[in-house]
């Protein structure tokens, strides 16, 4: 059975272009495409691509908690078997995560447990590191925690601007995505006693090592 894959985004959605471009149509198909923002570029990219999308804008809703109610009732709709977190800039509440409980995924723009939170590359660039990165991992009630699928290092080079450490690690982060999804829906990457597995092995802190997937 194919696994229905949907993603979330509020922006560009270039991580979204490069699962629509990855997915291992074998395993999986991405069945819609969720924005809380009516504008965001992303939900071009999938019209473009002929995938189903979704708009509920959160400044339709009086609070958090009935936004997030109307989101699972339309993803319900949907019956996704994973749903993927791509630049999906709302905090979660722990009800819409325990109903997604080890169906949810999420990539965030550092070396996690580094820099949780917002404005990740000027904060790596202030604190002098020599490197930074990205990190997939399945989303758990704390914000940016969570257990880690895999991780992606870049160097720090003298010179970078925000912007341009960005640009690279999006680089790897659209690596990593489409690696993470095709695992996910091929049934061999699972949350189990919530704790990331591949093929039924507990990962370690470090996470899968993306040269070493077969
Ligand atoms: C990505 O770089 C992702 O890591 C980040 O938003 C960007 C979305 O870009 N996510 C977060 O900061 C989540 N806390 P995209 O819309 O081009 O994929």
């Amino acid at each position: 059975m194919v696994c229905r894959i949907v993603v979330l985004i509020s922006g560009s959605g270039s991580n979204l272009q490069a699962l629509i471009d990855k997915l291992d149509r074998q395993y999986g198909e991405i069945v819609a495409v969720l924005s809380n923002r009516p504008d965001a570029y992303g939900l071009e990219r999938a019209r473009r691509a002929g995938i189903n999308t979704l708009v509920l804008d959160h400044k339709d809703y009086a609070d958090r908690e009935s936004f997030e109610r109307a989101m699972i009732a339309r993803l319900d709709e949907v019956a996704p078997d994973l749903l993927i977190l791509a630049g999906f800039m709302r905090i979660l509440t722990t009800e819409f995560v325990s109903h997604f409980q080890g169906r949810l995924l999420n990539i965030h723009p550092s070396l996690l447990p580094k820099y949780k939170g917002l404005h990740t590359h000027k904060r790596a660039l202030e604190a002098g590191d020599s490197e930074h990165g990205a990190t997939v991992h399945f989303v758990t009630e704390e914000l940016d925690g969570g257990p880690l699928v895999v991780q992606a290092r870049v160097p720090v080079i003298p010179g970078d601007t925000p912007e341009s450490l960005a640009e690279r690690v999006q680089h790897q982060e659209h690596v990593l995505y489409p690696l993470t999804m095709n695992l996910f829906a091929s049934g061999r990457l699972r949350l189990i006693d919530g704790r990331a597995c591949l093929d039924n092995k507990p990962l370690g802190a470090s996470g899968i090592e993306p040269e070493r997937i077969d």
